[in-house]
């Protein structure tokens, strides 16, 4: 339990999820703050993904023999200690240096699961290392180019990343003022682009390396990661160059969960990017049930998007989601403390949710249903 574990000294930092994203304005410089913190257009999905966790309430029940709780659980083959993974998010040096190695320290410590992103600001390579035995799934953003594409997952496979997560709703930037403003956008200068800048079919297609000549890398890396919708049809090319599980990653309708099923599919993660994709979109949470009964158990369904606190991963459980993925708030812990700042949000999540489970009469993940809940 983490509360014995502060052995009665002060946390590094917050223990309210809820409040880090305040604190982490005080640190970071606006561009990189307001890269994290913001949503697309208005913030309009954004505030809907906190107010659909607020619709619902927990139904605390009594006198159950929760002393002894079994937070443990397994998702497509991997083992995780609690049904939590870190959600893939880029460009992670933008608030610390250490970036997505300090993660990857910090969740392999925990037993986490770390989604990689495409856009990480370190290598595949580099990233498996300093994860050492953790357990690693990679997030794809799909290239305009299929070698570069076949190379990529090439190189993830034999880093050991075992779960593939292909996200979908991001195959061009959504209209974000917050970076706009700014003029704030870090690829542009490089950042996040260590994966296919250091991929040999990436680089085979530039007259220069990207080290001599940055400014054509750049515009390289645009043609490749935006601008083109890919289709259905497609998904056999990634299933015939992956032999690991594949998610796909940015489903919001029950249609498009029953096409990922057909598709031979493994899993799908309910989640609207945080709001930072579609502004006015429907909630991710208030999709989630019409999702989770259209697949019933056919596929794994994961859920992200407003996840803060253990309250929140307990309704996203009973409503379907075998686990949830976290964001924004392990970035502000990395912000705050690198390694040991992404460890201090996970504990704390992870005593959260038990504690949670726990008072409302729970012993495992697996006893919660939608009669855990009331609507407010
Ligand atoms: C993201 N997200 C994201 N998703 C993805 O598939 N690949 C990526 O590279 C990124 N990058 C990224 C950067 C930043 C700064 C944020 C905040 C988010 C989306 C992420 O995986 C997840 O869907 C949301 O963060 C979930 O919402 P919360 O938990 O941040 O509310």
């Amino acid at each position: 339990m983490y509360l014995n574990g502060l052995g009665g000294r002060l946390p590094p930092f917050t223990t309210d999820l809820t409040a880090l994203e305040s604190s982490a304005r005080e640190r970071l410089e606006p561009g990189p703050f307001r890269y994290v913190a913001g949503a697309a257009g208005s913030g309009a999905t954004d505030r809907a993904n906190r107010a659909a966790f607020d619709a619902w309430r927990l139904v605390p029940r009594m006198l159950r023999d929760a002393t002894v709780r079994d937070l443990r659980t397994t998702v497509l083959g991997t083992r995780m200690p609690a049904p939590v993974l870190l959600a893939p998010v880029g460009v992670q040096s933008i608030v610390h240096p250490d970036g997505e190695l300090a993660t990857a320290r910090a969740a392999a410590a925990l037993g986490v699961p770390m989604v990689l992103s495409t856009a990480s600001s370190h290598t595949v390579e580099e990233v498996a290392e300093a994860s050492g035995d953790g357990p690693r799934w990679f997030q794809l953003y799909w290239p305009n180019d299929d070698e570069v594409c076949a190379s990529i997952l090439a190189r993830a496979r034999a880093a050991g990343f075992t779960t593939l997560v292909v996200t979908l709703d991001t195959w061009t930037l959504a209209w974000r003022p917050h970076d706009l403003d700014l003029s704030y956008l870090p690829f542009i200068r490089g950042i996040g682009t260590a994966v296919p800048y250091s991929d040999p079919a990436f680089r085979a297609g530039l007259a220069r390396s990207p080290e001599k000549d940055p400014t054509s890398a750049v515009l390289h890396w645009v043609r490749m990661f935006t601008g083109t919708d890919k289709s259905w049809d497609r998904l056999p090319f990634l299933r015939q160059r992956w032999d690991g599980p594949i998610v796909l990653k940015g489903i919001q309708h029950p249609d498009d969960a029953r096409r990922a099923v057909a598709a031979g599919m493994d899993g799908i993660v309910v989640s609207n990017h945080g709001g930072r994709q579609v502004d006015g979109a429907v909630a991710s949470l208030d999709v989630l049930p019409e999702i989770a009964e259209a697949v019933g158990d056919e596929i794994e369904v994961l859920f992200d998007s407003g996840v803060r606190t253990g309250a929140d991963v307990l309704k996203a459980l009973a409503l379907g989601a075998k686990a949830v993925l976290v964001g924004r708030p392990y970035v502000y812990g990395l912000a705050h403390g690198g390694e040991d700042g992404v460890r201090h949000v996970l504990r704390s999540l992870l005593a959260d949710l038990d504690l949670t489970l726990a008072l409302t009469g729970h012993r495992s993940p697996a006893e919660l249903s939608p009669q855990s809940l009331r609507h407010a």
